[in-house]
């Protein structure tokens, strides 16, 4: 995509904009029609559709089948259609697996081929609508289609008047390509505060997204609290000041934090998250990206210190000295209070960016070198990371890390997240490790989404919505026996250049939905320009959520 919009897009927009106005604007919902097709993003891996729609009224009741997974789903839709629609949506048991009309049924079936772990079926007709699933996650996800399904209006907080809240009358069998997709906030460049975590939480549910990875830690804030070392917030979570606006290589001279998230409001943001079928993945950075806890605890450096929290981006040379067995142990301890916090199975240790100068001259890494007969620092590093592998495996979790962690060898139980490119992907792959893509050509959402002066401030880099939509996370040249451990992708908001949620929206979206299509949509049923035509749509719902994506217009 070039600085201007290319005439195909904005055809795309203009026709769909104007289809879509019945849907959401004044007048009654047309019922979907061949020129007036389903708008669901991600693309379902199956879909047909049908004469006719269900219309959504005072009246229907939103019915289960008794088991807990039905009953949770029911609940959470009711909730999710009564704000704008101002139906009082009763929850009801379903009595004899009869589906009367005028309900919207939720059930519970038996696992098959075709719904997997995370699939569900969705068949709306002008009488009802059935949701049936295998697990509680595929109910959620039909609850999502349906939804996108009605006039983006059901999206807002408020009652709507005048809206037809009418369904079209579709059969969808769907479930999705990839187990991880996933999202990354950058928490410690600059903190976000709990409520827009919520939000953000929300829109990945709507994408059938399912990972939110918290960077918690780095070089220039330490932001979750730990009991056992409350220096890590109390001097962590402040910085003198940051880079300065416009001019990077100075500072602001503004203070900035303390900011910290507690232990009971990350419990709580991870149930919130998990309510809504997305795991949390918190981040913490070792041993590299760890000034902040350097400046709190300079005794687990190499040198001593003292150290302040870092005020400008890059890389820092002062990184977690793995020569200490208590810098090991602090580590340990740091991750069994994060492991007690968040019910991920994934504990990301980070591991990218850890400059070796500290440790050539530090007697104790030299020496733990030649006590292990390490080879060099990047197998001291491996040393380090195989430790908190096993520490990590001892909790009954698993270690997930960027692929710097191959450098000296991968630890035995080790995911790698491939960012500088897929080949570390690759090569973990081939050695039989599961992996999680995320290359910086395809991933790192905080680069600009369009050449030239019109954007905001950005690290640099460029990475337009349509090469997000291309993206292909199992690398071509992998062998078949191996592509099972792509687990999927993950599209990264680096936090240096986002200051304010507004601005982490604007370079999330829509690369956020350009990507879950790529995680959930099967390959051969993707399409950038039907992508783009139901985007139209989709920007809708994103307007009546108060969204601040980038518009697919010419810059301003
Ligand atoms: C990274 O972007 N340093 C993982
Ligand atoms: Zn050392």
């Amino acid at each position: 995509m070039n600085d201007l919009f290319p005439a195909r897009e904005l055809l795309s927009v203009l026709l769909f904009a104007w289809l879509c106005f019945d849907q959401s604007g004044g007048s009654p919902a047309q019922a979907a029609s061949p020129s007036n097709p389903v708008m669901v993003i991600p693309k379902p891996a199956n879909l047909s559709l049908r004469p006719g729609s269900f219309a959504l009224t005072r009246q229907t009741t939103i019915r289960h089948d008794g088991t807990p997974t039905a009953f949770d789903t029911a609940l959470y839709l009711a909730e999710a259609l009564r704000p704008a629609t101002g139906f009082p949506l009763r929850v009801v048991r379903l009595k004899d697996g009869a589906l009367p009309a005028g309900g919207i049924v939720l059930k519970q079936v038996a696992r098959d081929a075709e719904l997997g772990d995370e699939g569900y079926r969705l068949s709306v007709t002008p009488r009802n609508v059935a949701i049936s699933a295998a697990s509680s996650t595929g109910l959620f996800y039909g609850a999502q289609t349906l939804r996108q399904l009605l006039p983006a209006a059901v999206f807002a907080a408020s009652k709507q008047s005048g809206v037809g809240w009418s369904i079209p009358a579709v059969e969808i069998t769907d479930q999705p390509r990839c187990a991880w997709r996933g999202s990354l906030l950058d928490v410690a460049r600059h903190f976000l505060p709990v409520e827009f975590l919520k939000k953000y939480i929300d829109l990945l549910a709507l994408h059938k997204m399912n990972r939110l990875q918290l960077h918690l830690t780095d070089d220039q804030g330490w932001r979750l609290e730990i009991k056992k070392y409350p220096r890590l917030t109390q001097i962590g979570a402040f910085r003198k000041e940051s880079p300065k606006k416009g001019d990077r290589k100075a500072g602001d001279g503004t203070p900035y934090g303390p900011f910290f998230y507690t232990q009971a409001q990350m419990r709580e943001l991870a149930a919130y998250a998990q309510a809504r079928h997305v795991t949390i993945v918190p981040e913490i950075e070792m041993p590299g990206h760890f000034l902040a806890a350097l400046s709190a605890h300079p005794e687990f450096s190499c040198a001593g210190g003292p150290f302040e929290v870092r005020t400008r981006w890059g890389v820092e040379p002062n990184i977690l000295c793995a020569g200490n067995d208590a810098a090991i142990a602090f580590a340990q301890d740091v991750l069994s209070e994060v492991i007690e916090l968040f019910p991920s199975r994934f504990i990301h240790i980070g591991g990218d960016e850890a400059p070796k100068d500290r440790w050539k001259q530090c007697a104790k890494c030299q020496a733990r070198i030649n006590a292990e007969g390490l080879k060099d620092e990047h197998e001291l590093q491996s040393y380090f990371v195989r430790r908190i592998d096993k520490f990590i495996a001892s909790r009954g979790r698993r270690l997930i890390g960027w692929d710097e962690i191959l450098e000296g060898g991968l630890a035995p139980g080790a995911t790698v997240m491939s960012w500088r490119g897929i080949d570390g992907g690759i090569a973990a792959a081939k050695a039989g490790h599961d992996v999680v893509m995320s290359p910086t050509s395809h991933c790192y959402f905080d680069y600009a989404q369009a050449k030239g002066p019109g954007e905001p401030e950005n690290i640099g880099g460029f990475l337009p919505l349509s090469t997000v939509y291309a993206y292909e996370p199992t690398p071509p040249g992998l062998p078949v026996d191996k592509r099972q451990h792509i687990l999927g992708a993950q599209g990264n908001v680096w936090g240096e250049y986002l200051w304010t949620p507004a601005d982490v929206e604007y370079f999330a979206y829509p690369r956020v939905a350009a990507l879950a299509e790529v995680v959930w949509t099967p390959a051969e049923a993707k399409s950038y320009d039907d992508f783009l035509a139901r985007l139209a749509v989709h920007l809708r719902r994103l307007d009546v959520l108060r969204v601040n994506y980038r518009k697919l217009t010419a810059k301003p």
